[in-house]
């Protein structure tokens, strides 16, 4: 399709009636040209299609549709081709039901578990919300389906979303907020991004030109379209101008028209409108134009398919050896989930699934299971004959597992939590199961990490999340070990919610949030503050045991611009096959800028049989030791040493080398008189325009002649050394004597700067 011809004959009303829905959930069309309206519809963890009418928080049912195990415990199968394998039945799907663009996923980070969407959300780790949401981005898209990366950008919390504003730095906007999105833009290519409600620094992102126009577009090259969430334009003529190049839902005929006049007033540049219409297009023609003549889809296949991405992104919190369990013996399934899992979160992700498997159900066809319900999942106040018909069922059982988790209306779209707690009838009933019975294992449906007061008690806790619709299925394979478990943290588990770095600045006080950790999200903060943790980021056991061996680096430095490469063997030393997570962490080893203790930069998932050994590659750039140099705006490496730490979870590194990396030019210091002599003397070739003058300095707090000795010996040089060094020029007119006016600093402070160019 030539986009420019089709663009050179539509009329300004044609074209301004492109960057605006025709309704929920369709783009307008222009019929004399052959331009086709094309629907856009939520997932992201399944296709959630409104057939009838429409609204955006998931409260009018949708067609049927297979649902995935949502994001947070997609990101725990720390698997690039599992989650592929999901994007690519979501593109199937899509399809099948002519829609152009799934609106997912959401790449922001959890800086809080209070987070009510924390469960559509990744990780509180940048890297690997990257590489999971490129993952899910490819899937999706090699289906000739589009994705919408959501929200851009710090859509962290649910409270006043439509109207707070973040106070964030630009270092910690970079590592952290925006770096998930920068990874999935630049390796996945999205087709299109969806602009988050908030404001940043009091701009809204709809209407944002430092997000939508410089970053997304010139520093990412991202060549899709920008969209709002539904609802989030607030000024259209403002978005446009940012980059924001389609309104969703539609704003009605009256907003095309503000296009057209502000056009015609001279308001707005034509050229703008085209460029975002032209982006529009290419995305729509690259739907309609390879359209799949016969979709491959079959919601059965999808459930089977689900029940396997569930079973891999589990994780195995604790086992003192009860599971996997023996199909023989009395056993007993306690708890509402058992009978209806909570597999899915509410809002607009909410899925009317196609087909639901239960615990109970699955584990019926391979042992036999008494059930007691125990609890109410819409209360929270105990139900005492639930609760004495279970402890009941407990004390008569060899063993008991009991499904616990969050009810829907503790975590949802639209609100965040206000504590970290199950609710009170689950943890009275978890307290008087154990103890009439020792043999107890928890299985926990939740979107965000709990407190777990019970973890000492009970003997194996496995973390389903919310895990689709085939959760059930996939509960009853973990257990009774047809496979092991392979999941890993994608977050951390804190003992309490106090211990968590955001506590004191979530969710802010009235419209302004500020995110006064900074870089410190996660475990960045744990790691930092060497706080004991419930479980931490990367953690996860499975029903055998691995032993790393052999790391090897491809050499000792690395060129700031060059490769390395990293190699470690992993042995399965237990007695069944089983997935490995290996992790990759780069720690700073010298003394420079104040960073994170360690951050994931690698990792990389391997089945190994028993008695195998399998090696395990990473490839190392530039990137993965640098951070972001504000004087600079740029992504910066420092020259020196850094640990390269390989580990089994951010808190198990079990291997270790050391890497030089070389060759970074020197930084720049813009010097003026507030410069101190410390930081002028790290310029090279400082000393020829300021030796004399620190010869001068070295003199006047001495108070010695040449070769005398300094009355204080030793520690008198490291003060003198260490009082010059935090001096700034401009203090050097009261110190240096009245050859150093006003005119020779400024003199001085152009060679400096002279020096550098
Ligand atoms: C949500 C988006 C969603 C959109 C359309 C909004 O409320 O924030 O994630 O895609 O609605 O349903």
């Amino acid at each position: 399709m030539d986009i420019n011809n089709l663009i050179s004959q539509m009329t300004l009303e044609e074209k301004a009636s492109m960057l605006n829905g025709l309704d929920f959930w369709h783009l307008k069309g222009v019929e004399r040209l052959g331009i086709p309206s094309v629907m856009v519809s939520d997932g992201p963890h399944g296709l959630r299609k409104q057939a009838e009418s429409a609204d955006h928080l998931g409260l009018n049912a949708s067609v049927p549709a297979p649902a995935f195990p949502t994001a947070a415990g997609l990101a725990c199968s720390f698997d690039r081709d599992l989650v592929n394998e999901v994007g690519q039945a979501l593109g199937d799907i899509c399809q099948e039901e002519n829609v152009s663009v799934i609106l997912g996923p959401g790449a922001n980070i959890k800086r809080s578990p209070l987070c009510g969407r924390n469960f559509e959300y990744f990780s509180e780790d940048p890297f690997l919300t990257g590489e999971i949401a490129a993952a899910h981005i490819q899937g999706v898209q090699s289906k000739n389906v589009g994705t919408s990366l959501k929200h851009f950008a710090m859509n962290n919390q649910e409270h006043r979303r439509m109207s707070t504003s973040v106070v964030c730095d630009e270092r910690t906007k970079r590592e952290i907020y925006l770096a998930g999105f920068e990874r999935a833009v630049k390796k996945g290519k999205p087709w299109t991004v969806m602009c988050s409600y908030n404001k940043i620094g009091g701009v809204y992102s709809s209407e944002n030109p430092r997000l939508l126009t410089d970053i997304l577009v010139k520093e990412w090259g991202f060549d899709g379209y920008t969209m709002t969430d539904w609802g989030a334009c607030c000024d259209h003529i403002a978005g446009i101008k940012a980059g924001l190049n389609l309104s969703m839902p539609s704003l009605g005929d009256a907003a095309d028209r503000q296009v057209v006049e502000a056009v015609r007033s001279g308001k707005l540049d034509e050229a703008v409108v085209d460029a975002a219409v032209a982006r529009i297009l290419n995305i729509l023609f690259r739907f309609t134009e390879n359209r799949a003549k016969n979709p491959e889809f079959s919601l059965g296949v999808q459930h089977h398919l689900s029940r396997k991405v569930a079973r891999e992104s589990a994780v195995l919190l604790k086992n003192n050896g009860i599971l996997p369990l023996a199909s023989k013996g009395s056993i007993a399934f306690i708890g509402a989930f058992a009978e209806k899992p909570r597999y899915q979160g509410g809002g607009s992700s909410h899925i009317n699934a196609s087909e639901i498997t239960s615990a109970l159900q699955a584990a019926r066809s391979v042992a036999e299971v008494r059930y007691a319900q125990g609890f109410h999942t819409d209360r929270d106040e105990v139900d005492e004959a639930l609760k004495a018909e279970a402890v009941a069922l407990a004390q008569q059982s060899d063993v008991t597992v009991l499904f616990a988790g969050l009810p829907d209306s503790f975590e949802s779209e639209g609100f965040d939590r206000t504590h970290m707690r199950l609710p009170s009838c689950q943890l009275d009933l978890i307290d008087a199961i154990c103890a009439v019975s020792g043999k107890v294992v928890v299985v926990l449906h939740n979107g965000s990490p709990i407190e777990l007061p019970f973890a000492e008690k009970v003997q194996a806790i496995l973390e389903m999340y919310l895990g689709g619709q085939a959760v059930g299925g996939a509960t009853v394979d973990l257990l009774f070990g047809a496979v092991s478990p392979c999941g890993k943290l994608a977050e951390t588990f804190p003992m309490r919610l106090e211990d968590n770095p955001s506590y004191l600045y979530f969710p802010g006080d009235g419209d302004t949030v500020e995110y006064r950790e900074g870089l410190y999200v996660g475990y960045r903060w744990y790691d930092a503050k060497n706080m004991t943790v419930r479980y931490p980021f990367g953690y996860g056991l499975s029903y055998t045991t691995f032993e790393y061996s052999n790391l090897r680096l491809s050499g000792d430095t690395l060129p700031v611009d060059g490769e390395l490469t990293v190699t470690v063997d992993v042995t399965n030393t237990g007695r069944v096959g089983a997935k490995e997570i290996v992790q990759l962490y780069i720690a700073s080893a010298h003394k420079g800028v104040s960073r994170p203790v360690q951050e994931l930069k690698g990792f990389e998932k391997v089945y190994v049989a028993p008695g195998k050994t399998e090696t395990v590659t990473f490839k190392l750039c530039k990137r993965a030791f640098s951070y972001y140099n504000v004087d600079i705006a740029d992504w910066y490496a420092e020259n020196g040493a850094y640990e390269v730490r390989i580990g089994a979870s951010s808190r198990d590194i079990r291997l270790t080398a050391l890497v030089n990396v070389t060759g970074s030019p020197a930084l720049p210091v813009r010097v003026t008189g507030d410069t101190t002599l410390g930081d002028i003397r790290s310029i090279p070739g400082a000393e020829t325009v300021i030796g004399p003058l620190l010869q001068q300095m070295a003199q006047v707090f001495g108070g010695q002649g040449e070769g005398e000795e300094n009355a204080m010996g030793e520690s008198g040089d490291a003060m003198m050394e260490a009082m010059i060094g935090y001096m700034p020029l401009h203090a050097l007119k009261s110190f240096a004597g009245e050859t150093f006016t006003d005119d020779a600093m400024r003199q001085m402070i152009d060679a400096l700067n002279a020096i550098q160019k």
